[in-house]
């Protein structure tokens, strides 16, 4: 056993991935399973808000473009759930946890659709804070995680710039349309922020995870970069970001930025967000609803292993 865990204590070490056959703590084991649980559960309900614009997507264009972003959604969710296998998590019993609501998904998706705007700033802000923090995690310890991330972010990045561009194309609209913009700019920017998880002095599995070279960055370090990165981008667009509070500190060589309410992030994480009751009951009610296939699979699987013997 000591002989294990310095083996696993000298991979984290000197860089090296953890495979699935390797030996690992039972905590290291838990913590990949909840956290890469919890990202597939954000990647499969973050279809839904997007997806309600697919039929009222304005053009033919705008409208394919949608869908395949909303496709690679549910293809980064079902690597995610290969990952969590390959750690001796059961796929059902992991969609279980989240329709029961015993597993948490990522507090953005809790929050509505208004306009069509909001798929653009969705692509712009939560795609990119979703790159902002999940780039480092090409680098995670668990090599199925890491390797999983590389063509999730190159996606992800595809969804970034497709936000940002039809954005910009609004913003050369009319009037109205730069209105929409702004308006989703002012709902979506204090929820972007959250997305990174509580500070850093209220966030009880940074340190841990950090140690074991999961998490390679901190929450508020995270949060630090994706502000600072996202401020120019604004500038180019021609929004305004709606924290009076915002500006560039010439000493830290970093933005400054307000106060971000953490009892909004914590009632969203809670369940009690402005969609949580519908997301979940649509992802249920999606499950249910799918019943057949999962049968016909199985019995398809039974007759062939059938024909084989
Ligand atoms: N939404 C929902 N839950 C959250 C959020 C959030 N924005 N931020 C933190 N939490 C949860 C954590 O999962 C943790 O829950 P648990 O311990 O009860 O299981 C708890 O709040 C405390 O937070 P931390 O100690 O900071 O948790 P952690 O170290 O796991 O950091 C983080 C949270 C940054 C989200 C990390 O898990 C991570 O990087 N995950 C991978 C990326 C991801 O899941 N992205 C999903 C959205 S992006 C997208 O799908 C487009």
């Amino acid at each position: 056993m000591a002989d294990l865990q310095r083996h696993f204590d000298r991979t984290i070490e000197q860089d090296r991935r953890v495979e699935p056959r390797d030996w690992m703590p039972d905590g290291y084991r838990a913590t990949m399973v909840r956290q890469i649980a919890q990202h597939a559960h954000s990647e499969i309900i973050g279809m839904q808000p997007e997806g309600e614009w697919i039929t009222r997507a304005p053009t033919l264009r705008r409208k394919a473009i949608l869908l395949a972003k909303v496709q690679d959604e549910a293809g980064h969710g079902l690597y995610l759930y290969s990952a969590a296998e390959t750690l001796g998590a059961d796929r059902s019993e992991l969609t279980a946890m989240l329709i029961e609501g015993r597993q948490k998904y990522s507090s953005i998706f809790n929050y509505p659709t208004l306009g069509y705007a909001d798929v653009g700033v969705i692509g712009w802000l939560v795609d990119g804070a979703a790159i902002c923090n999940q780039v480092p995690l090409c680098r995670s310890s668990y090599g199925p995680y890491a390797r999983a991330m590389i063509r999730i972010c190159k996606e992800e990045s595809f969804h970034q710039r497709q936000g940002y561009e039809l954005l910009l194309t609004m913003m050369k609209g009319t009037p109205a349309q730069r209105d929409m913009v702004q308006d989703a700019v002012n709902r979506w920017w204090w929820p972007s922020l959250m997305m990174f998880g509580p500070p850093d002095d209220a966030s009880p599995n940074t340190a841990r995870s950090m140690a074991w070279k999961i998490k390679r960055h901190t929450n508020d370090e995270l949060r630090q970069r994706f502000v600072d990165m996202t401020v120019p981008q604004a500038e180019v667009l021609g929004v305004t970001l709606p924290d009076p509070e915002l500006r560039w500190n010439p000493e830290r060589g970093h933005h400054d930025f307000g106060p971000v309410d953490w009892s909004e992030l914590k009632r969203v994480i809670s369940g009690d967000g402005p969609c949580n009751a519908r997301r979940v009951a649509v992802r249920r009610s999606a499950h249910e609803d799918g019943a057949w296939v999962r049968e016909a699979a199985v019995a398809h699987a039974r007759k062939t292993a059938r024909r084989t013997a």
